[in-house]
């Protein structure tokens, strides 16, 4: 009786975790069809170094190949192990079966590396912005029974924020990206050329330029009269810092932190000191998300370290803030074949470069390119011709990734990728149609406890 009993526990059972991250790359899992985690409504705006970054306008940056020491990219291109990073990025995959099965990817929490200001589950007590990885939402063994929900951060200009971490526990860029991996989503071990192609990834993801700043980030004249006078008070030192400023920690030269920890005045945690930069578009502010606003958060700095800042101070740094929180042109436009571009860019993994030949990069490639496209709204019935395009896509992306890499396949995957193309443009070219519909995050849009 006991026996058969077990026997039916047994069977009811789900199949156990993939063991190998080959095996879980191989493994039947598929999306849900609901996006656990949507995007923000504005997606912000994609910033690689190459693309914004003053010194480097005008030449395209030069890596190394993976896998191909001494080499360097042509400049013409994105460098394929930053391509590589890009779509891992993107992939729900990486991060675990559980996450293909919700539609989560890196992407989704850091969409195009900044923040998602609206992510949040009953875990971080249903504040905006704020989450608590190690929880069953992410992971199935990766509840640690304890409820610390943090802010997400932004990963722009994460090569100059060392360490990482709200805590600052973790000096190293390559240590938190596997830690993240591993450690938080309890994915089998990636193998290290994957990691090392996401870290060559978030190395890239730049600061969107703020025209308010000049040399050593100190305010141009474009900043107004109030803003300047916070600049000032910025940079005064005060008794209650210990004779030191608040430029002290935020450096301004240093991307507007000292990669220091810090407790603030009465706290008993220290916490890594964040970036200042695009602070207009990163609220919640604190580790803990405590301040929904700038004006919220300078009170709290106020309260914290006991400075009792005049109400006219604290109007003018609040206006210094804005000025260097401030960033050119911040959203993506509301367009499909804007966004699709990203996504369908991938392909070029399968077509040459170093990876056409591996199976992982193959499949991963694949699945992730038809999971944002679904994340678009594709397809859309009104559209005979973008319908039909979307159709072979699918049907000959699921086939090519269960076959692996070959020399067929790859054709007929560039000739449905430029049919896809083609319909994109056409069905937005009339007149504009409404871009990608996007859920907002509600209660009942989330996954309830497990
Ligand atoms: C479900 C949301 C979510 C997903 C998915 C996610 N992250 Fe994060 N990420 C966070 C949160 C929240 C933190 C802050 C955690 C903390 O400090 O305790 C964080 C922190 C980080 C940091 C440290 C930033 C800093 O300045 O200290 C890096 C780097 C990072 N994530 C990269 C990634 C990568 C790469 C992936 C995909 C492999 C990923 N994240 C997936 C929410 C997410
Ligand atoms: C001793 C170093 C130190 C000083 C001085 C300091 N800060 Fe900070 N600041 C920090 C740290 C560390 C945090 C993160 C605290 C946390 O997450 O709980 C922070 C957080 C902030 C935030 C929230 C940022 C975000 O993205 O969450 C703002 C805004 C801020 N500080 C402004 C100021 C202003 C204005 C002053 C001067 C009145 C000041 N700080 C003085 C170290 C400092």
């Amino acid at each position: 009786m006991l026996t058969i009993v077990f026997a039916a526990v047994v069977a009811a059972a789900p199949p156990p975790p993939p063991k190998s991250f080959e095996a879980l790359v191989d493994a039947p899992v598929h999306f849900e069809g609901r996006w656990m985690i949507p995007l923000p409504k504005k997606l912000p705006r994609r910033a690689l170094r190459y693309q914004t970054s003053p010194l480097n306008r005008g030449e395209v940056l030069k890596l190394p190949w993976v896998h191909q020491p001494g080499k360097t990219d042509s400049g013409q291109r994105m460098p394929w192990g930053v391509l590589l990073g890009e779509m891992l990025f993107h992939a729900p995959r990486m991060i675990g079966a559980l996450n293909v099965r919700m539609g989560v990817s890196c992407h989704h929490c850091h969409p195009n590396g900044a923040t998602n200001p609206e992510v949040f589950t009953e875990h971080s007590y249903m504040v905006p912005g704020r989450i608590d990885l190690s929880t069953s939402y992410f992971s199935e063994q990766g509840d640690d029974g304890i409820l610390d929900a943090h802010v997400v951060p932004t990963l722009r200009g994460i090569r100059y924020t060392a360490p990482y971490q709200v805590d600052g526990r973790v000096a190293s860029l390559r240590e938190q990206t596997r830690r993240v991996i591993v450690g938080e989503f309890n994915t089998p071990e990636p193998p290290p050329y994957l990691i090392d192609a996401l870290v060559m990834f978030l190395e890239q993801l730049d600061p969107l330029p703020n025209p308010n700043l000049g040399p050593n980030n100190l305010l141009t004249d474009r900043a107004g009269a109030d803003a300047k006078r916070g600049e000032r008070a910025f940079f005064e030192p005060r008794a209650k810092l210990g004779g030191r400023s608040c430029a002290s920690c935020h450096i301004p030269e240093d991307g507007f932190t000292d990669g220091r920890r810090h407790p603030l005045g009465s706290q008993r945690e220290p916490y890594d000191t964040p970036t200042l930069l695009g602070l207009l578009n990163t609220p919640p502010y604190f580790h803990d998300a405590r301040a929904p606003t700038i004006e919220a958060a300078v009170a709290e700095v106020d309260r914290l370290f006991g400075l009792k800042l005049s109400a006219k101070e604290i109007t003018d740094l609040v206006a210094y803030l804005k000025a260097i929180g401030a960033e050119e042109d911040p959203w993506e436009p509301d367009s499909w074949a804007v966004r699709a571009e990203v996504p369908l860019t991938f392909l070029d993994l399968t077509q040459e470069g170093p990876y056409v030949d591996d199976p992982i990069v193959w499949k991963l490639t694949l699945e992730t390119i038809t999971f944002e496209l679904t994340g678009l709204g594709l397809p859309n019935e009104r559209d005979e011709s973008l319908k039909r395009a979307w159709d072979s896509w699918t049907a000959l992306a699921e086939g090519a990734r269960a076959r692996g890499p070959n020399p067929d396949d790859r054709q007929r995957l560039a000739k449905a990728r430029a049919e896809l193309r083609r319909a994109l443009k056409e069905a937005e070219a009339p007149k504009a149609k409404p871009g990608p519909s996007q859920g907002t995050v509600t209660r009942s849009s989330l996954p309830s406890g497990r």
